[in-house]
């Protein structure tokens, strides 16, 4: 038949099954008696049939199958991309059958249930019809032609009622929506759905039906034209190409990372778990991958963690779900219905207390927003009122005031340490206070099968997104879509933020080259710019161009497979970073014992020969102290991977040619020596001298405060033009020369013998006599204080480099 001709052609083996048909004639039936008489499509790509879905349950649904492509139905390799009836499972001991009925109709009917009517078309015709699996996974009811000159009619298709997943060419329309499943086993109607709503958006509803109703992407608080999105046109469509670009009439529109090949198969489907991802896979037959996704950050997912949860990241296992104080887990396998007061609440003010949960924030469901309220206005405020459950108490950078949000259910709630509020939840004042801790249990995370394949050269597929799931947990993806950085984005601090998450708008893809294209493009490793602890770095220009600059790590590791499949999860991560003030990974090589990151050049080279050839006047030493401080701040925060750099000076830090610095070298620390957090090779002495915090040596634990020393210190070297790896020299009362002094206790001691009204003479003391007296005082007294905030000994005592980026923009 054409069937096995087709697989003949394409896939050269041999095909065991009698069953390798794409149509049902009418009259004919499938039933669950017999699992292998499945429909299967001619390219022999997809089945449809009975599929297991639980204990002697099945569901009429269409697979992928699982390359190659044989025909035998395989249920634990299958990837579902639509069901008949999900909801409603038949039974797989009696008989139950899908028939085409001589009327038109196809109905699925249950053995177990006496042979009711689960499921139909509700489809009629006169003249006799077909059902038949297309190539692209579309399911169609036909009404065969009336006469030779017309055509067969589409009676009914699957791809008008889709169920989670939406294939290439599947339209999303105005009246279909993509509904994610219950959970990763259970295929039943879940709580997320992906669809257009009545302004011709396309969004992300969050619906239980219960208690909790919420739009959560694109966020609430951008207006459509702020997330890019026009309400203009009310065709409301949506398409995913085969080349792996989807367009919405609405204007959102995204491109895959591994766009342009359409070998690729391809699946876009609302998961259980809220977001929307694209999967692709190669036909040669690895897994599932996945190559964009609507969410960076899972705790933006609404509802993750249910009412009164909180949703906090977690290194090592990605995101955390906990109950508040006083509160349990309703269903102690099931997050998304949260958690209940384990207390009867009260309406009597003199019975209530308030604890306090920091830098927690729960979206929606205020009260009202009081401005300027002091904290015990805010207090009598909620007591006031009976159903009031929580106060959030924010402070507003704008005015420098607090405002207050009484709440009246605390849903979507997350904890960021970037968060600068507070919850303080109400509880009986009986309550005891001991056991008022978080009830935590990490989530069962996400655990598809696209998961960190060892790679096999493939010419087909150039760029390539690697994911680290699979290889313990799910890790906090930062992933790059301009969503990243809207959800970053705080919200109540937008304004006076000015743009402190812009990220470079292209997608981060991080190519992969082989050793000798780069070999080549360096010309044989020849023109060096730069050696550092990592490596030595080459100019070199890439196959399509781009002036990059080379790096060859010194590779510590063996060079065994393991090491090979780390480096490339690492590499990963550091691939999809995207920030203006980080320096942009373009690609890299692992091939034998080389190990070679591929990055941007910068052609203002770094910010150190640009301090010793006194080029920087005032104003940029400001920019590049605050750019260095946002990069940092990113790295630590922001990207939720808690990448400490271990290494900041001004010799890791390059200016773009607008003078903007970008970080350089981050996540090195990861890549040459991996495992550090949890073995003592961590404790051993990084960095550089001069630059290096007091807990390198003093065997404390090394945190993101190692960093913000660092950090202190390369302003302190661009404020005063000293270096802290040469001693300082000065001249002391009595004429002589002391050199002993380290720079920041120069720097320390000056401030002390200068009273402190004397500003300009502090000043005059301190900086660097290269700027010949010009610079802005404020500013310059701004730098100086955050500088020496930085190079505290008590690192408890340091900012967060967040906080860091916070001063300066206070300004
Ligand atoms: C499916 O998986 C189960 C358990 O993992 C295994 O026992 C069974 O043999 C598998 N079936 C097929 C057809 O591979
Ligand atoms: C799937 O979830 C639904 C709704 O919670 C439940 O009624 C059903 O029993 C579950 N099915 C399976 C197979 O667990
Ligand atoms: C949609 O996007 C295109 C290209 O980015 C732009 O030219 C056009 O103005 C946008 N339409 C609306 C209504 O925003
Ligand atoms: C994706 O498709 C849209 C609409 O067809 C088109 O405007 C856009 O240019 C395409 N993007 C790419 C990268 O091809
Ligand atoms: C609306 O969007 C559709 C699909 O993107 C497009 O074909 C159509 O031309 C648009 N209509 C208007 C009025 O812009
Ligand atoms: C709360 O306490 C105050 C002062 O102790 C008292 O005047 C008030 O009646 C009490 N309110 C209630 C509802 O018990
Ligand atoms: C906030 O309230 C205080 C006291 O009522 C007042 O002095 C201050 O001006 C207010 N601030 C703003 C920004 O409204
Ligand atoms: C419990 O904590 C609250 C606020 O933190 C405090 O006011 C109260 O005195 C404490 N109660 C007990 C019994 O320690
Ligand atoms: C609470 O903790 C304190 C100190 O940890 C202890 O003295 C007190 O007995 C505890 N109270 C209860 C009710 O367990």
């Amino acid at each position: 038949m054409a069937c096995l001709f087709n697989l003949f052609l394409f896939f050269s083996f041999a095909i065991s099954s009698s069953y390798c048909y794409d149509t049902l004639n009418e009259g004919a039936s499938l039933s669950t008696e017999e699992l292998d008489q499945v429909l299967v499509s001619s390219n022999g790509v997809f089945s449809a049939g009975f599929h297991s879905v639980g204990q002697n349950a099945y569901c009429f649904a269409v697979w992928f199958n699982d390359p190659p492509y044989n025909d035998n139905n395989n249920p634990n390799g299958s990837t579902i991309v639509w069901m008949g009836n999900r909801d409603k499972p038949v039974s797989g001991k009696k008989h139950s059958f899908l028939s085409l009925q001589k009327d038109g109709n196809l109905v699925l009917q249950d053995g177990g249930g006496g042979g009711l009517i689960i499921w139909a078309t509700h489809t009629i015709s006169v003249s006799s019809t077909f059902l038949q699996l297309l190539d692209n996974g579309n399911l169609v009811l036909m009404k065969v032609k009336e006469h030779h000159y017309s055509k067969d009619v589409v009676l009914w298709q699957s791809f008008d009622f889709p169920t989670d997943t939406l294939l290439p060419l599947q339209p999303l329309t105005k009246s279909t929506k993509l509904v994610s499943s219950i959970s990763q086993n259970n295929f039943s109607t879940g709580f997320y759905i992906f669809s257009f709503d009545d302004n011709n958006l396309l969004n992300l509803v969050f619906d239980n039906s219960r208690e909790d109703w919420s739009v959560y992407w694109p966020p609430a608080w951008l207006k459509s034209w702020e997330a890019g999105r026009s309400t203009y046109n009310d065709s409301r469509i949506a398409v995913l190409n085969s080349m792996g670009n989807f367009s919405s009439s609405d204007n959102f529109t995204f491109i895959s990372s591994d766009y342009g090949s359409d070998t690729i198969q391809r699946r876009l489907r609302m998961d259980y778990d809220g977001n929307v991802r694209l999967y692709s896979r190669k036909i040669d037959g690895e897994g599932w991958y996945v190559s964009w996704q609507a969410i960076s950050d899972p705790c933006k997912v609404y509802g993750i963690c249910g009412v009164n949860g909180l949703c906090s990241y977690d290194y090592s296992s990605g995101r955390k779900c906990s109950c508040l104080p006083g509160h349990k887990m309703k269903d102690p396998s099931d997050w998304s219905k949260g958690c209940e007061p384990k207390f009867e609440p009260s309406c009597n003010r003199n019975h209530s207390k308030f604890i306090r949960i920091s830098s927690a924030e729960f979206y929606g469901y205020d009260y009202g927003n009081f401005r300027n309220y002091t904290f015990s206005q805010c207090q009598d405020l909620c007591l006031s009122l009976c159903n009031c459950k929580a106060i959030q108490y924010t402070f507003f950078d704008s005015t420098s005031t607090y405002n207050c949000y009484p709440k009246t259910l605390l849903a979507n709630g997350y904890r960021s340490p970037t968060f600068f509020g507070d919850l303080y939840l109400r509880l009986p004042k009986s309550y005891d206070n001991n056991t008022t801790t978080l009830e935590e249990s990490s989530l069962k995370c996400f655990d598809e099968p696209e998961l960190l394949n060892k790679e096999k050269e493939n010419q087909l597929v150039k760029h390539l997104l690697w994911f680290a799931v699979g290889m313990g947990g799910f890790q906090i993806i930062c992933f790059v879509s301009v969503w990243s950085l809207l959800f970053i984005k705080n919200k109540k601090n937008s304004e006076s933020e000015g743009g402190r998450y812009l990220i470079a708008a292209t997608a981060g893809m991080c190519k992969r080259y082989n050793y000798d294209e780069l070999k080549k493009a360096t010309r044989g490793f020849k023109e060096e710019i730069g050696r550092g602890s990592g490596g030595i770095v080459y100019k070199g220009v890439l196959p399509d161009d781009r002036v990059a600059a080379v790096k060859l790590l010194i590779n510590e590791a063996n060079n065994n497979d393991q090491g090979e499949a780390e480096f490339l999860a690492e590499v990963s991560t550091l691939g999809r970073l995207n920030h203006m003030h980080l320096m942009k990974m373009w690609g890299y090589c692992a091939e034998g014992k080389h190990r070679i990151l591929v990055y941007e050049y910068l052609e203002h080279g770094s910010l150190k020969q640009n301090l010793s050839s006194n080029v920087l006047d005032w104003e940029m030493r400001f920019e590049i102290a605050l750019g260095t401080a946002k990069g940092l701040a990113y790295l630590h925060e922001e990207c939720l991977e808690w990448i400490l750099h271990c290494d900041v000076k001004p010799h890791n830090i390059l200016l773009d040619s607008d003078y903007s610095p970008k970080v350089a070298d981050f996540g090195l620390s990861k890549l040459l020596k991996r495992g550090e957090l949890n073995n003592s090779a961590f404790s051993r002495i990084r960095g550089t001298r001069g630059y290096m915090a007091p807990e390198w040596v003093s065997n404390q634990p090394i945190t993101s405060k190692v960093d913000v020393y660092s950090y202190g210190l390369v302003v302190l070297e661009m404020l005063t033009g000293r270096s802290p790896t040469t001693d300082v020299q000065t001249v002391n009362d009595t004429g002589e020369i002391e050199n002993r002094r380290s720079l920041v206790s120069w720097v320390r001691e000056t401030i002390k013998e200068t009273s402190s009204d004397e500003i300009a003479v502090l000043l005059e003391k301190i900086v660097d006599p290269s700027l010949g007296g010009e610079y802005d005082m404020k500013e310059m007294e701004k730098l100086l204080e955050v500088a020496m905030k930085c190079v505290e000994e008590d690192k408890g005592a340091r900012p967060t480099m967040g906080q860091v980026v916070e001063m300066l923009l206070d300004y």
